[in-house]
């Protein structure tokens, strides 16, 4: 099963039957215990690590070194907590750092009395734009709690869908049992799914006391959800680079509004508590590399690694072309959330991002968005956003962009590269559109999506049965391979090599 550690188990339960308050001072525990490592590349040279504890500390530090023997380097940073979050975010940036290199760190309090065993961490940094090493990056989109609270082998009585087999390894477990297959992951959003609270509350999946949920009941429950997923992905996150993007899961706790069919009740944005709306956990957790690429908080940013220039862009707010976006004000998904930038500053910024990468050394260019616009599922404007292809698509073209990764509709399909509906003539061989995948079958609560029942005639390969998670290998400067990663058993399903000439 998912690991996490016993402390913030015992935390979680004890605070969500409202036995624990955060000032308890049982010596049995520290609340300085440092929990949900984190690490994200701050350009080849940097590195962001970051980790969550129930206590405030003074002044969080990593210690790190390139020689575990030696490891007294150090480096100190902030803190941030929002409302409603029990856990202090700790967020210390590393510079001046080799790259391509192995580092050893640990953070404050690492073997503090009272807290279970930590090891020292590794992690290695980005190669730096130019160094033409082949390498593979991991991808999962819309990857949720695993395990009894989310996940698991069964489902509530109100009929989440495709829980696990018994015996089946969940994508957290498969991500990092080959975790030494991919130098770092990349999650294009809808990350831990706490705004699932709500459902699974209705459901019964947390009990028949707790059917019916209110604001203080859901805060905690949204909040412990949070924590446990990143408890699980402890062992990933702590070791590979966990580079993250926005999707409509983040925004708030209801869930773009959540109807309980059982007992007739709708649930909107007001059942949500400061701290609990407009993408404030996401924000607070993590520090992308925005500052390095003049991006927007976790919002928008890119980063060079090798051979291949990274954007993450947002669907959700800020789409720009004064349309509204889904996740904003009157959106598709009433989710009440952003803007977080100015008239088509993500546009702009894109372009100008785009319009900059050096080719020559960073032949690849991957995108990731969380809302798809090419998929074989229902043409509803919360699922498939034709506003963000109005806005994105041109600017993708225009720079020629290799890869374009989207999640949000939980299936897989591997499409063709293509440009206003049309595949390009040229398929995989040396394309001069885009290339698009959807992979958001990396699992939560609910499951999986429908694909229609007739794919779309740019479709190439795909499945809604199956759990699963992308990893991509850069070989050289003129293929790319993508393979589809089944997380009950980790054979791949599928294999697709791209050629570019790079010219
Ligand atoms: C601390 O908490 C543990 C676990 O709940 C309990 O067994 C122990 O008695 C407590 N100790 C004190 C000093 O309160
Ligand atoms: C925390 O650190 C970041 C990065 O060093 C800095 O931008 C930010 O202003 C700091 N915040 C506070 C409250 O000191
Ligand atoms: C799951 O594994 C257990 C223990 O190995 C085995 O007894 C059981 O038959 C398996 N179930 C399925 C459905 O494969
Ligand atoms: C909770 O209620 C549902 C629906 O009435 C029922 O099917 C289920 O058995 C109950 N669960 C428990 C643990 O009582
Ligand atoms: C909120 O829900 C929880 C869990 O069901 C319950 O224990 C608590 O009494 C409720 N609080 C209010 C104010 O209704
Ligand atoms: C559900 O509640 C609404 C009012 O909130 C009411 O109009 C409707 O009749 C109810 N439906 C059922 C099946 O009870
Ligand atoms: C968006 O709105 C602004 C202000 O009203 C206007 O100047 C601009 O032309 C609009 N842009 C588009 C693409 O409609
Ligand atoms: C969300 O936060 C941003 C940045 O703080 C703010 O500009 C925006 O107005 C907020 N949106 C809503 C709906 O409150
Ligand atoms: C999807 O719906 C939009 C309107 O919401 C429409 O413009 C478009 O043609 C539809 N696409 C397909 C393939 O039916
Ligand atoms: C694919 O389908 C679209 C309509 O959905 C149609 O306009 C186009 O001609 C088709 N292309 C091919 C190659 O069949
Ligand atoms: C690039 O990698 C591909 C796949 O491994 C290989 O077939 C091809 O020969 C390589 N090209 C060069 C120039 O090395
Ligand atoms: C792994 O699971 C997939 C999906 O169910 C299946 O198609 C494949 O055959 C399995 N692989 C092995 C080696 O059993
Ligand atoms: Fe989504």
């Amino acid at each position: 099963m998912a690991r996490f550690s016993l402390f913030s188990l015992l935390v979680s339960v004890l605070a969500a039957s409202g036995v624990l308050a955060v000032a308890n001072t049982n010596e049995s525990f520290s609340f300085a215990h440092p929990l949900e490592h984190r690490i994200a590349y701050a350009g080849a040279r940097g590195m962001f690590v970051s980790w969550n504890t129930f206590a405030q500390l003074d002044t969080p530090t990593v210690w790190y070194g390139c020689d575990p023997f030696d490891v007294t380097s150090k480096a100190t940073g902030n803190s941030t907590i929002y409302p409603t979050s029990r856990t202090w975010n700790h967020h210390v940036k590393l510079t001046d750092l080799k790259p391509n290199t192995k580092y050893w760190y640990y953070v404050s309090n690492t073997n503090c009395y009272g807290c279970s065993e930590l090891p020292m961490y590794t992690f290695t940094t980005a190669r730096e734009a130019g160094d033409e090493t082949p390498y593979s990056a991991a991808v999962a989109v819309d990857l949720g709690l695993m395990g009894k609270d989310g996940l698991s082998n069964h489902v509530g009585f109100g009929g989440a869908a495709n829980p696990l087999g018994p015996n089946d390894t969940n994508t957290i477990q498969s991500l990092l049992m080959y975790k030494d297959t991919y130098d770092f992951l990349a999650h294009f959003g809808d990350i831990a799914y706490a705004d699932y609270a709500l459902k699974e509350s209705w459901q019964g999946y947390f009990g028949n006391d707790s059917l019916i949920p209110n604001k203080t009941s859901i805060a905690t429950l949204y909040e412990s959800l949070l924590e446990q997923y990143y408890d699980e992905m402890q062992p990933i996150s702590a070791v590979k680079p966990y580079m993250v993007g926005p999707g409509n899961h983040e925004a708030n706790c209801d869930n773009g509004g959540t109807t309980d069919t059982v007992h007739n009740i709708s649930y909107t944005v007001s059942i949500c508590v400061p701290g609990q709306t407009n993408f404030t956990g996401y924000i607070n957790h993590f520090r992308m590399p925005s500052e390095e690429s003049s991006g927007n908080g976790n919002f928008w940013y890119s980063f060079d690694h090798g051979m291949v220039h990274w954007v993450a862009i947002d669907t959700e707010t800020d789409i720009g072309q004064n349309l509204t976006s889904p996740d904003e004000p009157g959106g598709s998904e009433n989710e009440n959330s952003g803007p977080f930038g100015t008239y088509n500053q993500q546009l702009n910024w894109l372009d100008q991002d785009l319009a900059s990468v050096d080719r020559s050394k960073t032949p690849w260019i991957v995108v990731g968005a969380h809302r798809p616009w090419y998929v074989s599922a229902k043409n509803r404007s919360s699922t498939i956003c034709l506003d963000c292809r109005h806005t994105f698509e041109p600017i993708l073209i225009k720079h020629n962009v290799d890869l374009v990764m989207h999640g949000h509709v939980h299936v897989y399909e591997r499409n063709q590269p293509m440009k206003n509906y049309n595949p390009d003539p040229n398929g995989l061989n040396n394309p001069s559109s885009p290339w698009y995948i959807v992979n958001g079958a990396a699992g939560h609560y609910d499951g999986l999506d429908s694909l229609n029942a007739q794919l779309n005639n740019y479709s190439v390969v795909a499945t809604d049965k199956v759990y699963g998670w992308s990893r991509l290998t850069f070989h050289n400067r003129t293929h790319m391979t993508h393979q589809f990663v089944a997380s009950k058993n980790g054979t791949v399903l599928d294999t697709a090599t791209l050629y570019k000439e790079h010219c």
